[in-house]
């Protein structure tokens, strides 16, 4: 492509060291997109005739097919996705082909294709979302009202509901999705017409090449436009933070399937056994995606790292985002799927989980509360409590089990009511704030979700 300059072909190992196509090839859909919506402003200026045009416009619609069918074949020396098909698009039409390139750069070309990209694996990535968000909701409905204690510092904290517990992480998605379509709508921008920097002295029509190809506008200015890859930082951080999210449930079904917790039973067919160990059934799926979450704080990692000591504009180091990027959308595209099916399948063993919430230590609060309602100061009322829980643990009583004289020789602002907290249903009603862990709130929630899914 640039043989007029050069006397020497380019070494072997900077071939190797420097295609892209290996990978940048699953560009192509964008990159003929991009190219015929290119070729059809050439038209509009003048430039192509009709004939031209179409036999470019159906030469890369030929090509298409041969890339969907498998019978193309890439070439390494071509270097990446762009050089391929342009090239191959010139030795099927000959001359037309050889003008396809007037007044556009890789520069332009490569931040055009990865923008319409990312904005279409943004939209697959929302889907799979909204999916786990489906299986969240669907778990949190059969298990709505199912309590189980709740943590803090991994420490029995609060008695609180499965239903409760699984629609904090369909709140969680709903940010990750806020979050796609953020940065969807930042990047839905046409940069195509910045050239290698500079524009060009060639003016196609910016405006009608964004709408064919559905940007919402075009880059404002060239040097930015091709120096620019925020959107691939900002689809990296948002795919990054879904991964923190599922990390944060893995980590709980990881415990829940522990014998000493016992809560929960994955299916046969989202576990694994050992080779070793005939008892053992392993939630791997859920460690992977622990596990793979790293990969996808590294992959955002790199590109920010591989940005920030860049002049403008275009510097070859930029070809190092793709790696990156297409790491995390496969990977999170899966995680999703296979999270999805997991949380379905699973089931929630309640009796455990409820005898494990009938600690009556749980509601300690609750007791410090009634005190308050019987007009002890929180903080008094809370060493008042403090004492009675380490009676319960001197004694072995449980600490609903104190009697009346335990209670009256540690305060009078006890009374023989003071009991009456440590029922359970009644705790969670009495629980009446917006967000707070009750049933109404939580049937509401998942009528509100079931609306917003079903769309
Ligand atoms: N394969 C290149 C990339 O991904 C395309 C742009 C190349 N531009 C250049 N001037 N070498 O970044």
């Amino acid at each position: 492509m640039w043989k007029g300059r050069f006397s020497q072909p380019t070494a072997d190992l900077v071939q190797r060291y420097g295609e892209s196509v290996s990978y940048d090839w699953r560009l192509y859909r964008q990159d003929i997109a991009g190219s015929t919506a290119h070729a059809r402003a050439q038209l509009k200026a003048g430039l192509l005739t009709q004939a031209e045009f179409e036999a470019i416009a159906n030469g890369l619609q030929e090509i298409l097919a041969d890339i969907e069918a498998g019978k193309f074949t890439w070439s390494q020396e071509l270097e990446d996705v762009h050089m391929n098909i342009e090239n191959e698009l010139t030795n099927r039409i000959g001359a037309p082909g050889a003008k396809l390139h007037t007044a556009r750069s890789r520069n332009d070309q490569v931040a055009t294709d990865t923008r319409l990209y990312c904005r279409a694996e943004i939209d697959q990535i929302l889907e799979k979302l909204r999916n786990l968000q489906r299986s969240l909701v669907m778990k949190a409905k059969q298990y709505a009202d199912t309590m189980m204690p709740g943590y803090t510092h991994l420490q029995r904290a609060q008695p609180v509901t499965m239903g409760h517990h699984l629609l904090a992480y369909v709140e969680m998605l709903n940010r990750d999705a806020e979050r796609l379509n953020d940065a969807r709508k930042r990047l839905n921008v046409s940069p195509l017409g910045s050239g290698a920097i500079a524009g060009s002295t060639i003016c196609l029509d910016r405006h009608s090449i964004a709408i064919e190809l559905g940007f919402d506008s075009v880059t404002e200015n060239s040097m930015d436009a091709i120096a620019d890859r925020d959107y691939i930082m900002e689809t990296l951080f948002a795919i990054a933070v879904i991964g923190a999210h599922l990390s944060r449930l893995s980590e709980d079904l990881i415990l829940w399937c522990t014998a000493e917790f016992g809560f929960a039973t994955l299916s046969d067919a989202h576990t694994t056994g050992s080779s070793l160990m005939p008892q053992k059934k392993n939630p791997d799926v859920a460690e992977l995606t622990r596990g793979k979450t790293g990969r996808l704080y590294g992959n955002l990692n790199a590109v920010m790292v591989a940005v920030k000591g860049l002049p403008l504009t275009y510097n070859r180091d930029l070809q190092e985002d793709k790696e990156p990027l297409f790491d995390s959308i496969d990977t999170i595209k899966l995680a999703l799927d296979v999270n999805a099916e997991m949380i379905a399948a699973m089931v929630v063993n309640e009796a455990t989980a409820l005898t494990a919430a009938s600690d009556p230590m749980l509601l300690a609060t609750d007791l410090a509360d009634y005190l308050v309602r019987n007009g002890v100061p929180f903080r008094k009322a809370h060493e008042l409590v403090g004492k009675a829980v380490a009676m319960s643990v001197s004694t072995g009583i449980p600490l609903n089990q104190l009697s009346d004289e335990q209670f009256k020789s540690i305060s009078d602002a006890y009374k023989s009511d003071a009991r009456d907290v440590f029922e359970l249903t009644k705790a969670f009603s009495q629980r009446t704030n917006p967000g707070a862990p009750n049933s109404a709130n939580t049937s509401r929630r998942i009528a509100y979700w079931e609306k917003i899914l079903s769309k």
